[in-house]
């Protein structure tokens, strides 16, 4: 039987004193986002790259399965069809950097075509994540196809290092795939996308892939689905509190919530407490009270026209000279070239 003590033992006694302080940092902003999050005025809301630990990450990839979430099979879908059409945008064999280490599957698509390009130089991937743990995943799916170079931090201090990494000369690939750019704000993204062309050269290529917008019905079911799985994914969240910063949430309390937004033009999710009640977050000492039916915002999925990428790029400095669009689930793929 699997003892999650003994688990738990086992990896902390075989951890290096830097990971034990890495997590014990970790833990500390987790605790200052969560105290600063539920105890302002207003809306209560926290960060959704919380939404990730290892149980999150795991709910997240059964959402990618789920019938109603058409985004990752669709974005599977284009850079299998199309992969092969970013090669005349490339000035030469690419290294190649992905921000968030990705599903090997969806990447697979993108280094195979690569490969045909490269013949018999050597082709470099270079994920970029914070998790030890997805790192580690994609080099083991990704080895057979590439030399790969996990690079773990953040997106803007990877692709720094990337770009150090590239031969005199050589292009720099950068994959942003998944529409996780729709989980910033409009402003932000612009911001993010900017910095992002600050550590490139002209020439280099973004693969940017966003959701589009699509029927409110059609949104609110790949946020609310009926197995329950995007509940799950997003009430994991109060359980991380429980066992990470000893909170006392009962789960069953609240519900799970998405919600379109159409002057944001974005999907929220909430949780929704379902009775006035009172939380104890241990490691602050701190008691939090919801009113019933008053809310936590955990996430912004923001939908895009495919002009309004095209336009965000070239706010930040790219030219987007093609778009792929998927024809089962509005999603676009689009080569946006550093200017
Ligand atoms: C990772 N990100 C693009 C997903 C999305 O669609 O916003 C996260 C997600 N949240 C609920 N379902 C999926």
């Amino acid at each position: 039987m699997f003892d999650s003590n003994a688990a738990v033992y086992k990896r902390t006694a075989g951890s290096s004193a830097i990971e034990l302080g890495e997590r014990s940092a970790e833990r500390a902003r987790f605790l200052a986002d969560v105290v600063s999050g539920l105890s302002r005025a207003g809306q209560k809301e926290l960060p959704c790259h919380y939404l990730y630990d290892d149980l999150g990450s795991a709910l997240f990839e059964a959402i990618t399965l789920l019938p109603e979430y058409g985004l990752t099979r669709a974005d599977e879908r284009l850079l299998e069809r199309h992969a092969r059409a970013l090669l005349p945008h490339l000035g030469g064999l690419p290294l190649v950097s992905e921000l968030g280490s990705g599903s090997g599957r969806k990447t697979r698509h993108v280094l195979c075509a690569l490969r045909e390009m490269a013949g018999d130089r050597a082709l470099t991937y270079a994920p970029i994540d914070i998790s030890q743990a997805a790192l580690e995943q994609c080099e083991k799916e990704l080895a057979p196809f590439a030399r790969v170079i996990p690079l773990r931090g953040s997106y803007l201090d990877g692709v720094a290092q990337a770009s150090r990494l590239r031969e005199p000369g050589q292009p720099l690939l950068v994959l942003f795939l998944g529409s996780t750019i729709g989980n910033f704000a409009r402003q932000p993204a612009k911001d993010f996308l900017t910095s992002l062309r600050g550590h490139l050269v002209p020439g280099d290529v973004l693969l940017l892939g966003v959701d589009l917008l699509k029927t409110i019905d059609q949104m609110l079911l790949a946020y609310d689905d009926p197995t329950g799985v995007t509940a799950a994914f997003n009430l994991n969240l109060l359980g991380r509190i429980n066992r990470a910063l000893e909170g006392d949430f009962n789960l069953r309390r609240f519900r799970h919530q998405a919600r379109y937004n159409p002057l944001e033009r974005r999907v929220e999710m909430h949780l929704e407490s379902l009775a006035d009640q009172e939380v104890v977050i241990g490691a602050a000492e701190l008691r939090i009270r919801f009113h019933a039916g008053e809310t936590l915002f955990t996430e912004s999925s923001y939908k895009y026209t495919a002009q309004e990428i095209a336009e965000l790029a070239a706010t930040a400095g790219f030219r987007c000279t093609e778009q792929w669009i998927d024809s089962e689930w509005p999603f676009a793929e689009s080569v946006c070239i550093a200017c």
